[in-house]
């Protein structure tokens, strides 16, 4: 028998659970998700104790369920997030982010020169690592990396 465990965000009926977010991410999660601009109950708490992260954050998502390339935009500031699918109350998907092969905007380019830094062009990167992090820019060429990644 499960032992009965306290959460220190309530549970959510249908929807999606991204937990193991860096406490540091989390609005910059908020921000890329664009979960600002919607109806839909949100939940979330920060700070909370985990044992890899340190500190981290959840966000829970009433009646939220992403496509796959939509969520994997929040992996350049959090990795290791994990997605939990919720139905009737129940955990019935766990999946994890993946760095996608493309970004489109999210980061700045490191190049000064680069015609994102003073036009209003959105950035547009291949991802050419997703271990350690680096994206070329699709107009200057440039590679980020993960040092130096500023995120939008
Ligand atoms: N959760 C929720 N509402 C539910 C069921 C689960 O908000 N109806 C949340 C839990 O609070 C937890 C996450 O979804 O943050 C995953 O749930 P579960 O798999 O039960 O927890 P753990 O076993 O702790 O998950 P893991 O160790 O995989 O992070
Ligand atoms: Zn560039």
């Amino acid at each position: 028998m499960k032992e009965p465990k306290q959460l220190s965000v309530s549970a959510i009926e249908n929807g999606t659970v991204i937990d193991h977010i860096p406490a540091s991410g989390l609005f910059k999660v908020i921000q890329i998700l664009g979960l600002d601009k919607i109806n839909n109950q949100i939940t979330f708490g920060t700070n909370l104790e985990s044992k890899k992260l340190g500190r981290k954050a959840i966000i829970k998502l009433a009646g939220i369920f992403f496509e796959d390339d939509d969520i994997n935009r929040i992996a350049l500031v959090a990795p290791d997030a994990k997605l939990n699918i919720i139905r009737g109350y129940e955990v019935v998907e766990k999946s994890v982010v993946r760095v996608p092969d493309e970004i489109i905007g999210i980061a700045r380019c490191v190049n000064p020169k680069c015609i994102t830094n003073f036009e209003s062009v959105t950035t547009r990167f291949k991802v050419v690592s997703k271990k350690n992090v680096a994206l070329k820019c699709h107009y200057c060429e440039k590679i980020t990396d993960q040092e130096h990644m500023v995120i939008l």
